[in-house]
């Protein structure tokens, strides 16, 4: 067994870590990458993480021959290329725009989750935003009820790109917005859910409670 020759700047609540992580995972190359865990958030830079890396944006993998990549959806695409399977981002033609944009729904889902998430942990309530952050809940409304609506066939058809994000986030909502309660709007996609969260590769990125 060969020490991983890459490093990934992770941390274990993060969804956008964790697409990267199931890819590794459905694709058979989780012993490629070593964990590092960065604690960071808006307010609490990490000096190490910003070389190369001047945004600070995690996930973000150190290859072998030093170069660093970030964010997650070009570490995706990195390893998607490196596996034999069938490609879990189409490659081309109109199902890659489809499964890329579906993909950017739930990449919105976690964009405004994690926003909402550092201004009540890290804002002090007597200054939080109120009407923003009910059209960052709203943002994460819409979509849910857009991707209700429109697209659980073709999630359920197979776990790539699309449905590895789609269930990233909702686990994100679940983490770190129970109470926004999206099952009781949203039954197909919690139906979907609740098999696509028994996959391995979900059970074992699992975030920490
Ligand atoms: C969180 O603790 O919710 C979190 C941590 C890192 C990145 C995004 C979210």
């Amino acid at each position: 067994m060969f020490a991983p020759s890459m490093t990934l700047f992770h941390n274990p609540a993060s969804p956008f870590v964790r697409k990267v992580l199931v890819l590794l995972h459905e694709t058979g190359q989780q012993d490629r990458v070593a964990l590092e865990t960065v604690l960071v958030t808006p307010v609490s830079p990490v000096t190490a993480l910003n070389e190369g890396n001047p945004v600070g944006k995690i996930p973000a993998l150190r290859l072998a021959d030093g170069n660093l990549l970030h964010d997650s959806r070009v570490i995706l695409d990195y390893f998607d290329h490196q596996h034999v399977g069938t490609p879990l981002i189409p490659r081309d033609g109109s199902a890659r725009w489809r499964r890329l944009t579906l993909a950017s729904m739930a990449d919105g889902i976690m964009d405004a989750a994690v926003l909402v998430r550092y201004e009540t942990a890290l804002r002090p309530a007597d200054k939080h935003w109120d009407s923003w952050l009910q059209e960052q809940r709203n943002k994460i409304r819409r979509t849910l009820a857009e991707l209700e609506q429109d697209t659980i066939a073709e999630l359920a058809s197979h776990f790539d790109i699309a449905a590895i994000s789609v269930a990233c986030a909702l686990g994100y909502l679940d983490l770190r917005h129970p109470d926004l309660r999206w099952r009781s709007s949203n039954p197909k996609l919690a139906a979907w859910y609740a098999e696509v969260s028994q996959r391995p590769s979900m059970l074992a990125t699992q975030p920490p409670a």
